[in-house]
């Protein structure tokens, strides 16, 4: 895909500088390179320095964290001096987008800059090279999770799904009417490698969910690696119901106080097939002996947590936050891969800019041209067109409707798109719904 798009800033005088190329143009303040195997623990401890997330990885943790580093997708920013200055990677996945096709998607992450080196443009050359080195393998999508919400959206990318914080009364009692069955068991970490990947594989195979993503051996190696003792303990269970494992859930659990039973349960993973299994590994973790709490950091909005409780306030939301953000990379691709929903009338023209991919920026038609069924979806994507258009947004504003998570009426009234025909609009909200019965949109997989 041909890329298009401002320059970057002039250096600042102690910014890595590279001298303008043999035909005078402009080159990128940034010189950004593909880092070699031997430099990624290097940039490793970059990231984690930037992210305050402590010193460096010793020799044992490192031969896991190193396997979640793909090869060939580790960018960097030099010093003129030769040291790294800034870093951002990603590995490849693939995005579930409403309908229930899944389409090749980077998943972007340790991003950081030096503090010493910050706000010179870096990451602004990191993005670009990033984007379109994820752009020219074919991915139609990248996204990420954002340690601050200001930093990525110049970039294209939008939020995309949220999700809701809990903190759940441990002990709370289940509704008689809850779905129930099915057996919890306790897993020994070493038990648990060669199992999750593949249950969660076979969970995200069953999901039409929008939001869910394939995780690579990599993630894995780095999430299920052996625990320091400064880490504390990890608990890992799985529900089995009729036709076999169908959920599972992973936790760590913290102290809140000195006494016992002064303990919160953090849930880090839970996935489940079926209704049944979600309620029976919730109420698993809910009846664990000398706990005060469950906590779970962004799980799904629609998850019914509450409505399995007798009391419905022992779980309280304490907060919503963004999950995934977005960039889409085809646009033409992208729309073609995801289902709308019925809206009747003449197809509908929305407008999208793209300052980055030259093929996005134009008037994309939905309704009038086949899309996703089954899974598939066409492979030869209606291109942008001229002309007058229905509705109006940047890439930034179509990935926040892309998955279902934000209405384009709710879009419209905020500003983020613009109606050039009010009629549209309401069409526009059910065409972009996600299917009904799929549910909001979520990913469930932190990286
Ligand atoms: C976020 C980070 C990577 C930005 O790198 P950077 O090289 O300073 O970014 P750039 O200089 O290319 O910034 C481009 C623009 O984004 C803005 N920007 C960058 N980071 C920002 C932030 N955290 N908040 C608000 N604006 C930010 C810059 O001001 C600049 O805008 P301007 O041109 O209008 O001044 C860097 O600050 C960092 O490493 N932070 C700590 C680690 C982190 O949060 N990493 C992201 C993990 S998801």
């Amino acid at each position: 895909m041909s890329t298009t798009g401002t320059e970057s800033r002039e250096p600042e005088t102690d910014a890595p500088h590279t001298p303008p190329s043999p035909d005078g143009a402009a080159r990128p303040a940034a010189e950004v390179r593909l880092l070699e195997p031997g430099e990624f623990r290097a940039a490793h401890a970059l990231f984690g320095a930037a992210l305050h997330a402590g010193g460096p990885v010793d020799d044992d943790h490192w031969a896991l964290t190193r396997l979640s580093y793909a090869p060939g997708r580790t960018f960097g920013v030099d010093l003129p001096a030769g040291t790294l200055a800034g870093t951002a990677m990603s590995f490849g996945s693939a995005l579930t987008v409403p309908g229930g096709a899944r389409v090749p998607m980077a998943a972007v992450t340790r991003v950081g800059v030096r503090a010493d080196r910050t706000r010179r443009g870096l990451l602004t050359a990191l993005m670009r090279e990033q984007l379109t080195d994820a752009a020219d393998r074919g991915e139609v999508a990248a996204t990420l999770r954002a340690s601050e919400a200001r930093i990525y959206g110049r970039f294209g990318y939008g939020v995309a799904s949220r999700g809701r914080n809990l903190r759940v009364a441990a002990g709370a009692r289940f509704r008689p009417h809850t779905p129930s069955g099915g057996e919890v068991r306790l897993l020994h970490p070493e038990e648990a490698a060669p199992l999750l990947p593949s249950l969660y594989a076979r969970i995200l195979g069953a999901t039409t969910r929008p939001g869910p993503i394939v995780r690579d051996e990599g993630w894995w190696a780095h999430v299920l690696r052996p625990r320091r003792s400064a880490d504390g303990a990890r608990g890992i269970a799985v529900h089995t119901g009729p036709d076999g494992d169908d959920g599972f859930a992973t936790w760590t659990v913290r102290q809140e106080g000195t006494d016992f039973g002064e303990n919160v349960l953090e849930l880090g993973d839970l996935h489940a097939a079926t209704p049944q299994a979600t309620a029976g590994l919730w109420r698993f973790l809910l009846g664990i002996d000398l706990l005060r709490a469950v906590s779970a950091h962004l799980r799904p909005l629609d998850e019914p947590v509450d409505l399995h409780l007798e009391d419905p306030r022992a779980c309280r939301t304490t907060g919503i936050g963004d999950e995934t953000w977005l960039r889409l990379l085809d646009v033409p691709a992208a729309l073609a891969a995801r289902t709308w929903g019925e809206a009747g009338g003449e197809p509908l023209r929305i407008r999208v800019h793209d300052a980055l991919f030259a093929g996005n920026d134009g008037v994309h038609v939905i309704g009038a041209h086949p899309t996703a069924t089954n899974g598939a979806y066409p492979t030869d994507p209606a291109p942008a067109e001229d002309g007058p258009a229905d509705l109006e947004c940047d890439v930034t504003g179509l990935a926040m409707a892309y998955l279902g998570d934000r209405r384009p009426s709710e879009l419209v009234a905020s500003g983020w798109w613009t109606a050039h025909d009010r009629a549209a609009v309401p069409r526009a909200d059910q065409l972009f719904a996600a299917p009904a019965m799929s549910g909001v949109p979520w990913c469930g997989t932190f990286f």
